[in-house]
């Protein structure tokens, strides 16, 4: 048995778990709730922003399932023990995974950072321009944040499906 192969389909597997569960939440649940919520929900994001490691929660996950995933490739020799349809599906995945990264680095990352620093400088009192650029700034994320769960539950459907293909 490769230990190494099964670790890294482990870590990968877990991570993407992770990924898409975390992405799930704020993209059906906490996004929708804090718009709905108006200036009770942007403070709530402010303790949400400011829980220890909630802004490298995000990083982490999608790094080391990427990361995993890319070596699974390298390592794995996916060609061997997936069929020719299960490997073009689990490329497709995989590109999708890593638009997903991409996404989630360089556009929602962006967004989320800017949000952040927006609702930890909240005042005890918010003007209506400060609740009129927070509620765009939140609703800019919460599409964002679905666009990205779609790449990555598209990731998930192709690479859970490949090798029974
Ligand atoms: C949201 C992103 C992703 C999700 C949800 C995801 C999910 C999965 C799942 C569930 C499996 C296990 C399939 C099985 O054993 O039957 C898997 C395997 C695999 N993933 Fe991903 N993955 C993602 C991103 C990536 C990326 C970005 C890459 C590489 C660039 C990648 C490469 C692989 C490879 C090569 C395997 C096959 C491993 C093997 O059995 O040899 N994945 N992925």
């Amino acid at each position: 048995m490769n230990i190494l192969l099964v670790l890294l389909r482990l870590i990968h597997i877990v991570g993407a778990f992770a990924w898409v569960g975390l992405g799930g939440a704020m993209s059906f649940y906490i996004i929708p709730a804090t718009v709905a919520a108006g200036e009770t929900g942007f403070r709530y994001m402010k303790s949400l922003f400011t829980q220890p490691g909630f802004a490298m929660i995000f990083p982490s996950v999608s790094g080391i399932t990427t990361l995993a995933g890319i070596l699974l490739y390298l390592v794995g020799d996916a060609a061997s023990h997936f069929s020719q349809t299960g490997n073009i599906v689990l490329g497709i995945g995989a590109i999708s995974g890593l638009a997903a990264a991409i996404h989630g680095g360089a556009v929602l990352g962006r967004t989320s950072r800017t949000v952040g620093q927006t609702v930890v400088q909240l005042g005890s009192a918010l003007s209506d321009a400060d609740k009129t650029q927070l509620n765009e700034l939140t609703l800019k994320l919460l599409t964002q944040s679905r666009h990205s769960l779609i790449l990555m539950v598209v990731a998930l459907v192709c690479m859970g499906s490949a090798r029974y293909l």
